[in-house]
């Protein structure tokens, strides 16, 4: 699996200099609405990724029921190249995010790693978040790798096998 997946992101070229297009720190992300929906339902993952996560359709549906979800484009210049969501209940200081996907298409251009910096800043600029936690499918390599290099620690898995990671955010203590 690690392997198949290696070859694709091989063949795509890196984020170090083999997008064109524009590179990962260009990457904002943006609250799903007119202009951004049609894009983010036409999102793709590749076959052997799709029981990783829901799809963006049963995704969006979720959210429009629950007043939590934060779903969210992920944007390079004007292209909509990936998709997310969280939610970030003020109660237990905690942040879920338990969609993120980049389009097969642009996948190991170094988007999904600027996608998830600028999720992780938006999430710290909510003020109240103190851990930020990831779930993923423990067999999921890729996604495992960049969680871990953001920071992320494995914390075991939950009672539907998936496997959860927990970011604590340091606080910024001010000098007097
Ligand atoms: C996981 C995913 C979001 C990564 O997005 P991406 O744009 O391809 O990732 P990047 O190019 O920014 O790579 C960032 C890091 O992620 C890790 N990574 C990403 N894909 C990987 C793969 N196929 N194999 C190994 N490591 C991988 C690497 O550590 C990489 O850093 P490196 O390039 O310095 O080695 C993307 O592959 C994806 O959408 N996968 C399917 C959905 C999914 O698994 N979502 C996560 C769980 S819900």
């Amino acid at each position: 699996m690690v392997r198949e997946v290696q070859s694709r992101r091989d063949e795509q070229g890196r984020a170090d200099g083999a997008d064109k297009e524009g590179s990962g720190s260009e990457i904002r992300l943006e609250p799903i609405g007119a202009s951004n929906k049609k894009a983010v339902l036409a999102l793709e993952l590749a076959q052997d990724q799709q029981d990783f996560l829901a799809d963006n359709a049963s995704s969006l549906k979720e959210a429009a029921s629950d007043d939590d979800a934060r779903p969210r484009a992920v944007v390079a210049g004007n292209r909509v190249v990936g998709f997310l969501m969280y939610d970030a209940g003020e109660d237990d200081g905690e942040a879920l995010i338990y969609r993120f996907m980049i389009d097969r298409r642009n996948q190991g251009r170094g988007y999904g790693r600027a996608a998830l910096s600028a999720l992780l800043k938006e999430i710290r600029a909510l003020g109240h978040v103190r851990d930020a936690l990831v779930c993923y499918m423990p067999e999921n390599e890729g996604a495992r790798r960049l969680y871990q290099s953001a920071g992320f620690v494995d914390e075991g898995a939950d009672e539907d096998g998936e496997m959860i990671a927990r970011l604590r955010f340091v606080r910024q203590t001010r000098r007097p």
